[in-house]
């Protein structure tokens, strides 16, 4: 069977297991201290969120509930930010606090998008939680209530956070090594988050 080897597919390690364990349960918290009663619905986007929203969910011990979207992109010619719904909330958000958890903020269109798009459903509130925050690329802005980590303008995977879809199950948050990118450049495939 093949495994996929961290020394020769990650070149750094930027944050370890261990400091983002930590930071999970501040960021857990500090959402349960200032939830306590609201009872919010966490909205994340598959699928890059999904280490993440299972541990912060452990580390939040007030009543909440979960709900997931997944969106596409439209592609290059639509414009940045443009995104078609895969996969809607199956809850009424209306009335409800919402807290949406990212995994990534990077130029902040999608979740821009995506704000825009819950805020028309009148919740009672809605706050943005991301893990991962990229200030440096930020095309528009945005109100981010909890920040995990601030990280440099580089590629990253692991936790969650895919390259072609590979290494979200490392447990911890590195660059790719170069040998591992095509040589047209970065992304992941297929847009959903
Ligand atoms: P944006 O804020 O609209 O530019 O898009 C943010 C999304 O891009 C995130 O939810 C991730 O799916 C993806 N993304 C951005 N930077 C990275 C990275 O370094 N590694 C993996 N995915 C990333």
């Amino acid at each position: 069977m093949p495994v996929q080897s961290p020394s020769t597919v990650i070149s750094e390690v930027l944050l370890t297991e261990q400091q983002i364990q930590r930071r999970v349960r501040e960021l857990g918290a500090a959402i349960s201290a200032d939830y306590v009663d609201l009872e919010p619905v966490l909205v994340g986007v598959l699928r890059g969120v999904v280490l993440f929203m299972a541990d912060l969910m452990r580390a939040i011990p007030i009543p909440f509930s979960i709900d997931f979207l997944s969106i596409t992109s439209y592609g290059a010619q639509a414009g940045p930010g443009q995104v078609r719904l895969l996969k809607d909330l199956e809850t009424s958000i209306e009335g409800r606090h919402v807290l949406f958890v990212e995994d990534m903020v990077d130029t902040g269109l999608t979740l821009h998008t995506l704000l825009r798009m819950l805020r028309a459903r009148d919740p009672a509130s809605l706050h943005v939680c991301t893990l991962f925050d990229k200030p440096r690329l930020r095309l528009v802005k945005l109100p981010l209530r909890y920040v995990g980590f601030e990280l440099p303008d580089r590629y990253v995977v692991g936790y969650g956070l895919d390259y072609r879809q590979r290494y979200r199950n490392l447990p911890f948050v590195g660059v790719l090594a170069a040998q591992v990118l095509l040589p047209n450049g970065v992304g992941a495939e297929g847009e959903s988050s």
